[in-house]
Formats: C-alpha cells, structure tokens, sequence
C-alpha cells in the first residue's frame, strides 16, 4: 500500500489550492450574502482544467485520474463548498455519464464545452415529487415515428440549471417499464419547449445557482438519446456512484477548512488564564475533528482509488459520501461551538461552514440512501 501521490496529482491539487486561496476564498462571503453566480471564478477553474479533470485530452480535459479529481475538489470546497458543487456537477454528473454512454459526436460536443470551460452543465433527476425514490418520475418521453422525443413534465432542485448550456436529462420513455423505462437526453437550453422556473432561496451553498426546469413539447432528437433506451435510471445510477465520490470530497474539504480555523483559534484564544486548546474538553472535540477528518478522506481516497482500477465502487463511494458529510455536519457543528459569539457571527466563515455542511447530507442521495445501498450491497437483501 503506498500513500503518496503522484506528482500529477499533486500538480492539480496545487493548481486547486492556488486559485482557491487566492480567488475563492477571499469571495467567497460576497456570493453567499449576494447569492450571486460566481462566473469568473468558474471560468478560471474551467480555463485550468479543474471543470473536466477527468476527461481525456481529446475532449478537452485535463485527462488526469479520479484521485487528482478528489485532491482538487477538497481544496476547492475548502475555500468555498458552493463553488465546488458547481465543479462537481460539470465534472461528475455531467460529463462522466456522457464519456460513459456518450456517442463520439455528443463527447466532442457537450463534454468538450463543459470541460473547456466555456459552458455550464447540469444534471435533471429530481421532481417534486421523486427525490430519493428516483423512479418514481412524471417527466415522459414520448416517442415519435422518426425516432425524435417530445418530453414534457418538470424537474426541480437542479443545481447550476439556472446557468447551464446543456443539461443531461431523465425521463420516462415506457411508464409500464418502471425504472427500466427510463431513458436519458442530452437537452439544450437554448431551444423551444426548455424553461426555467423558480430559483431556490437555499441555507447554504447559496453562489450555487439552483431552480426548476419544466419542458412543454420540447424536441430531442436521435441524435441527443444518450446510451441506449430504457438504460436512463443505471445511466443515473453509476454517474451518482461517481457523482458521491465528489460531494465527499466537498465535505472533506469543507470540514478540513472548519477544523483548520478552529486549531488556529484554539491556540490563539485564552479563558481562565490559558489558550482554551489547554481544557481537555477542548482537546476531546479536536481529537475526534481530527480522526472524523482523517477517516472521511480516507474512505473518499480509497472510493476514487477503485474507480481508477476500474473496479466497481458502488458501496465504497457510499460509504466515503455517509462518513465524510456526517463528519463535515459534525465538525462544522464543533467548530462554531468552539469559536462560541465568533462562530455565530458573519463575521468569520464558520457559520457559513455550518449552513453549507447540511447539504452534504442531502443532495446525490441522502444520508439515509447511502446507508440503504451500503445495506443492500453487504446483505444482497433488496
Ligand atoms: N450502478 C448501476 N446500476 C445500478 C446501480 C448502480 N449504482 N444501482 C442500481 N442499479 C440498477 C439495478 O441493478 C437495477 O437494475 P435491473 O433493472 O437490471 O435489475 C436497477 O438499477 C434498479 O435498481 P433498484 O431496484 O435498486 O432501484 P430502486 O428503485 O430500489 O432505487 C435507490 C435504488 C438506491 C434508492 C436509488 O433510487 C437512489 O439512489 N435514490 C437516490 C437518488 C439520488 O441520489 N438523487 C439525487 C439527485 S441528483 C442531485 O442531488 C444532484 C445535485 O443537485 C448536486
């Protein structure tokens, strides 16, 4: 077993940490309080490869390897989480499902863009009515006789749908089917039948634009059919197991920001006479941030580690996803106790941390989901 890095990996993980510290970082209060997409920003990630990092050099990628992924989404989140759901919607639910089930022409397409940079992808999945029981969706599909699709219906809670070109979409192609009628579509927000609803007043992530889409007689065409028909939910399925290595990665870096300022503080800090780190129930919580923080990196590093062998990875990026956002929900939570007025206040990070810990344990399958696959997987009882 060898715990070191690649000087690849640790190349993009400094490219990461650079623009995070130097452009991130220092905004990222503004968009919170604004609510402001970060576009600048998000063009910088993608003109340094950060929005496609996995995606070969012939689309436009950084062609680098799911651990390089991890590394540079944790330094990311930790100067800012909304940005990193931006980064990891484009990298892992958009253009994985797409170098995965994708024809040679939609790649060069919709992932070449997302991965340069020059475009903002998204992901519909979730309605108003199905978010964990994902086969439960309304949106149909109905199928012409020159092979085209007309869909209507509507999706919600679509992170980036309020800026993004393409959308990678899920719909119901043959009802009677359950989740094996379910076919995915690459859509272009640019046409007829494509519009955008309400944006989402959120708790946190808030630069992290987010809103309801609704399509009335919207035309795909053969061409825009991603994967095979009836394939959509699997499609969805594994890009969410890829999709769950990021978001622990977020949460990993999140969390590491949290305890990082509350180790500064603990030394700085004085009460009764001593640096509050001196009181052993100081120590206690900064001994258990610690190993919660370790653990979930760990688990996320050995998720993207099998994805990279080509191995199935389906209960390890569950796993990574339910221990690393309870550890950022946990330490954020920590964190603000321990920097107590200061942590309440905005004027430092850590409540900002705290809000934006939460959805860690909500989006791409709550925390009860990951404990429902990693369940079923060790049983094999469904
Ligand atoms: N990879 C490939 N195929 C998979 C799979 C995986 N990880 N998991 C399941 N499948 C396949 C199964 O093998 C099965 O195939 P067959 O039909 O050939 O048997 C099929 O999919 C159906 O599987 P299940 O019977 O297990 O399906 P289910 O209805 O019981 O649902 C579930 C399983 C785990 C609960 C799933 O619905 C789920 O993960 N729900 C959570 C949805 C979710 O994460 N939503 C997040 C929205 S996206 C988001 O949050 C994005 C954002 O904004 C940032």
């Amino acid at each position: 077993m060898d715990f070191s890095f690649t000087e690849e990996q640790l190349m993009i993980q400094d490219v990461a940490r650079r623009i995070a510290r130097e452009k991130i970082a220092p905004s990222a209060e503004h968009f919170d309080r604004t609510g402001e997409f970060p576009l600048e920003n998000i063009r910088l990630l993608g003109e340094n490869g950060l929005m496609g990092i996995e995606v070969p050099l012939e689309y436009g990628g950084a062609g680098m390897d799911p651990i390089a992924y991890v590394l540079a989404m944790i330094e990311v989140a930790a100067g800012d989480a909304a940005h990193s759901t931006i980064m990891s919607v484009n990298n892992s639910l958009f253009c994985s499902g797409i170098l995965k089930n994708g024809t040679e022409a939609q790649k060069q397409k919709y992932v070449r863009a997302i991965a340069e940079g020059s475009a903002i992808g998204a992901f519909a999945l979730t309605e108003p009515q199905s978010g964990s029981d994902a086969t439960a969706m309304r949106c149909r599909a109905v199928r012409q006789t020159d092979g085209s699709f007309i869909i209507n219906g509507k999706k919600s809670w679509i992170t980036s749908g309020p800026v993004a070109k393409y959308i990678v979409l899920f719909a119901m192609s043959e009802p009677e089917k359950g989740s094996r009628g379910i076919t995915a579509f690459m859509i272009d927000t640019g046409r007829p039948g494509f519009h955008r609803g309400k944006t989402e007043p959120k708790l946190g992530i808030r630069a992290s634009a987010t809103c309801e889409i609704e399509f009335a007689d919207y035309v795909v065409q053969p061409d825009e059919v991603l994967g095979k028909e009836g394939d959509g939910f699997k499609t969805a399925m594994s890009v969410l197991d890829t999709g769950r290595i990021g978001i622990a990665s977020q949460a990993v870096g999140l969390a590491r920001a949290a305890y990082e300022a509350t180790l500064a503080y603990v030394k700085e800090r004085k009460a009764f006479g001593q640096p509050i780190g001196a009181f052993q129930m100081t120590q206690a919580k900064i001994a258990d941030m610690k190993c919660k923080l370790d653990a979930a990196t760990l688990l996320t590093l050995r998720a993207a580690w099998l994805k990279g062998q080509g191995q199935r990875f389906t209960t390890e990026a569950s796993m990574a996803k339910l221990t690393a956002s309870e550890a950022a929900m946990w330490i954020a939570h920590q964190a603000v106790q321990i920097h107590a007025g200061m942590g309440y206040s905005k004027e430092m990070p850590l409540e900002r941390y705290f809000r934006d810990a939460k959805i860690t344990e909500i989006y791409e399958g709550t925390s009860e989901i990951q404990r429902l696959v990693i369940a079923r997987n060790e049983t094999g009882i469904r």
